[in-house]
Order: structure tokens, then C-alpha cells, then sequence
């Protein structure tokens, strides 16, 4: 239809783990015992806070996110890679990889919102007792949640406005099991040296942020027991 002068790449082809049949069998015991352990794992703990009334408060809803967000977090390239191990042909299409950065990206930015949310949960219930009914309603704690899954959205789209248009031609061999936006940023042909630093500074922005509100926060808690 545009007729543009870059034909685009109908699909990625994503890295070989390993070619050794034995170590195939090996990799596909240990991630696929390791991915289904992480999913029973998580959501017996969302049944477990739904289920029993007693739980029912912001800190164990917070958690109960956590471990929800978390079935996703795992969802997203593993069983694709667990696929692909025994495939001779590992591709994913442009779209297919476009999703995967749009989900892990949320998801992921979601999740480390929602760990800070946590913290300062933790931190008012340790450090301003007095305030903790009245600063961390049920409805303070679904605003928090709206708050990560906002900023977590936002984080991602951002990053996928700048890349989504890149063109594609002749290199397609992902250096990776899954797609990522650096090493998408790689493949394209043009210049991108200002649109990695870009990506690299906005997923560097938040992953310290949040570490050091983290970080931030349990100094002021350790200074409170002490
Ligand atoms: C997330 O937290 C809210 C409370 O803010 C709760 O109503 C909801 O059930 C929780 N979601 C999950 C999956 O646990």
C-alpha cells in the first residue's frame, strides 16, 4: 500500500539457546519446572488473600497484586522460549514482537511501581502508626494501583511511539530469545544512536527511581525500629 522504499521484515528470527539435543532436554526440564512452580506458586497466594476474609486488607490486596502481576510477568516470553527450544525455525513475527516489549514493559513497569506502593505501605505503617486507618484505606490502595498500572502503561508506550515506525530490512537475526527494545533498536536501518539512549535512559529512570525510593524507604524504617 505505501509503496515506501523500505520493504519491511515479515518476521524476526530469535537466538539458538543451544544445539545440543541433550542440553535441549535439560533446558526445557528446568525452565518448564521452574515456570510452572512460579505460576502455582503466585496463584496460590492470590486464592489464598481472595478467598479468606481475615486477609482482606491493603497490605495483602497489594500482595495479592503482586503475585497476579507476576503470573503475567512470567507468561510473556517463557512459554515462547520454552517452544522454541525444540524448534528448528525460531521466528516471531513483527507484531509478535512489538506485543512482547508492549507487555513486558507495562507489566514490568507496573510491577516496580507496585513494589514501591508496598514499601510506603510498610513505611506508614511502621513509621506513622497513627496515620496508617486513615492513610491507607481500601480506596488509597485501588487509587495506588490505578497510579503503577498509569505509570507502567505510560513507560511502555512512550518507548514503543518511538520505535513502532522504525524501518526493517536485510538483518533479522535477534540476538536474543525474546524481543527487547534494544537489540529491535539494533536491527533497524537507521540511525538510532539518539533513540537508544532514549530507550536506555527512560527503563534507567525508572529501575533506579524506584530503587532508590525503595532503598529510601527502608532507611527510614530501620531508623524507626532501631
Ligand atoms: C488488587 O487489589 C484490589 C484492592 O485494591 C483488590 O480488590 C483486588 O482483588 C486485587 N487483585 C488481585 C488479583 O488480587
Amino acid at each position: 500500500m505505501d509503496g515506501g522504499n523500505h520493504s519491511e521484515v515479515p518476521e524476526f528470527v530469535l537466538l539458538e539457546l543451544t544445539s545440543s539435543w541433550e542440553i535441549q532436554i535439560l533446558l526445557f526440564l528446568f525452565f518448564t519446572t521452574f515456570y510452572v512452580a512460579s505460576m502455582l506458586g503466585n496463584l496460590l497466594i492470590v486464592l489464598t488473600i481472595i478467598s479468606d476474609r481475615h486477609l482482606h486488607s491493603p497490605m495483602y490486596f497489594l500482595l495479592a497484586n503482586l503475585s497476579f502481576i507476576d503470573t503475567g510477568v512470567s507468561s510473556i516470553a517463557t512459554p515462547k522460549m520454552i517452544y522454541d527450544l525444540f524448534r528448528k525455525h525460531r521466528a516471531i513475527s513483527l507484531k509478535g514482537c512489538i506485543t512482547q516489549m508492549f507487555f513486558i514493559h507495562t507489566v514490568g513497569g507496573t510491577e516496580m511501581v507496585l513494589l514501591t506502593v508496598m514499601a510506603y505501605d510498610r513505611y506508614v505503617v511502621i513509621c506513622k502508626p497513627l496515620h496508617y486507618l486513615t492513610s491507607m484505606s481500601l480506596r488509597t490502595c485501588t487509587s495506588l494501583l490505578a497510579v503503577a498500572w498509569t505509570i507502567g502503561l505510560f513507560h511502555s508506550v512512550v518507548q514503543l511511539a518511538f520505535v513502532v515506525n522504525l524501518p526493517f530490512c536485510g538483518n533479522n537475526k535477534m540476538d536474543s530469545f525474546c524481543c527487547d527494545f534494544p537489540r529491535f533498536i539494533k536491527l533497524a536501518s537507521a540511525d538510532t544512536y539518539r533513540l537508544e539512549f532514549l530507550v536506555a535512559a527512560n527503563s534507567g529512570f525508572i529501575s533506579t527511581g524506584t530503587f532508590f525510593i525503595l532503598i529510601v524507604s527502608y532507611v527510614f524504617i530501620l531508623v524507626t525500629v532501631s
